[in-house]
Order: structure tokens, then sequence, then C-alpha cells
């Protein structure tokens, strides 16, 4: 009789232990992606490199009616007593019509293993493809509207404050009108006071 009695108790420690590796594990597949907010004076890091090398994904529009585009080129500082970002939308850009009618923007910021996802939205145009579809994107939205993704470790929300084309009879240094714009197609360079930082926890 104590046999069987400690037989059954055996089996009910290891059944719950058993259930409890699974309910772990079920756990972190759904981990909740949460991000937190942080102040934008408290933003750090290699600001240039993280530019240049890791690339941003720059979105505009709302739910339903958005479209985002990979950017090297981009600034964050201080303009006008106020936290700003910059981004430069060349005028062929499907993103470019979303920027211009709308008033807020996300820059977002994503891990080298996400790489895939901003060479295909940095070559192909969402006038051709869903590019959610296509990148696996998971939008996620701010309390503006603005479109940001599940996938990223940074987000930067904008509110549009200023936005003027580039000219040529402005170029001090001429080689880069040469360089860059060959068919004259200037970039647009809009600049977002940010409203919003989010870090992924
Ligand atoms: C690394 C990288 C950086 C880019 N940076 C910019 C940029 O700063 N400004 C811009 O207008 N286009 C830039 N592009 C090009 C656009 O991302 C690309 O033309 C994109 O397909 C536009 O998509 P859309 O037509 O859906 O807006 C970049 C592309 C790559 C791959």
């Amino acid at each position: 009789m104590k046999r069987v009695i400690c037989m059954v108790l055996l089996a009910g420690v290891m059944f719950s232990a058993c259930k409890e590796k699974v309910e772990d594990k079920e756990k972190a597949m759904n981990k909740e992606v949460s991000f937190k907010k942080i102040d934008p004076q408290d933003l750090d890091g290699k600001v240039i490199k993280t530019i240049s090398e890791d690339w941003l994904l720059l979105t505009a529009g709302k739910e339903n009616d958005f479209n985002m585009m990979t950017c090297s080129w981009g600034m964050l500082g201080n303009l006008w007593n106020e936290p700003v970002c910059m981004i430069f939308v060349r005028p062929q850009r499907y993103t470019y019509e979303f920027m211009e009618k709308n008033d807020y923007f996300t820059i977002c910021v994503f891990d080298t293993i996400h790489r895939d996802i901003l060479t295909f939205c940095g070559s192909k145009s969402g006038r051709d493809y869903d590019k959610v579809k296509e990148t696996g994107l998971k939008p996620l939205y701010t309390e503006h509207g603005s479109v940001y993704y599940e996938q990223a470790r940074l987000v930067i929300e904008c509110q549009k404050i200023y936005a003027d084309k580039f000219e040529a009879t402005n170029f001090i240094d001429t080689t880069i009108m040469n360089k860059v714009y060959p068919e004259k197609d200037y970039h647009k360079m809009y600049v977002g006071k940010i409203i919003n930082v989010m870090v992924k926890e």
C-alpha cells in the first residue's frame, strides 16, 4: 500500500513538473513584446554609426494606410530648443507621399538579425509590394496612430515641424550635386520634433 501511495505521489510530482515546463515554453513563445518609454535626453549610443551602418526604418501613415522605407541618412539633435530628428527622402519614394500627407512619422532601429527586413524595404517599393506581408514586420501603433514594429529595438516618434527641399543653388560643395543628384531629384528634408522614444524591454 505504501509503495502504491509513493508511486502516485511521484507521478503527481512528475506531471506537475512537466506541465510547468510546457507552460514556461508557451510563455516564452508568446512572450509579450513590451517597450519602455524613455526621455529623448537619455538617448545614447553611437548615433552616426547606428544610422549609417545599422540603418533606420522610416514609417509614415496610419493603420491600414502607411508605408516604410530604409534610410541611412538622418540626424538626431537639438534644434529650436527641441530634441529633433532629421530625415531625407527623395521625391520618387512611395514613402514620400506618406511623409507629405501625415503629421507624424517614426524611425525604428533593429538588431542585425533583422537586416533582411531593412534590405527588402530599402530595395523594393510599397507601390509594388506589400512590405509587411513580404518581411513579416509586425506593426504596432502609438497613441497618435503612428506605426512601429514588434521587431524594433528602438522607436523614435516625431511630429513634423519643418520641411524643405535641397536646392541646386544652395550647394557650397557642388561636387555633391553631380555625385548624388545627376537626376536632380533632390531630397526633401523633414525635421521632426521627437515626441516619444521607446526601447525594447
Ligand atoms: C541602406 C539604404 C539606405 C537608404 N537611405 C535612403 C535615404 O536616406 N533616403 C531616401 O530617399 N532613400 C534611401 N534609400 C532608398 C529607399 O529605401 C528605397 O528606394 C525604397 O525602396 C523606397 O521604398 P518606397 O518606394 O516604398 O518608399 C536607402 C536604401 C538603402 C538600401
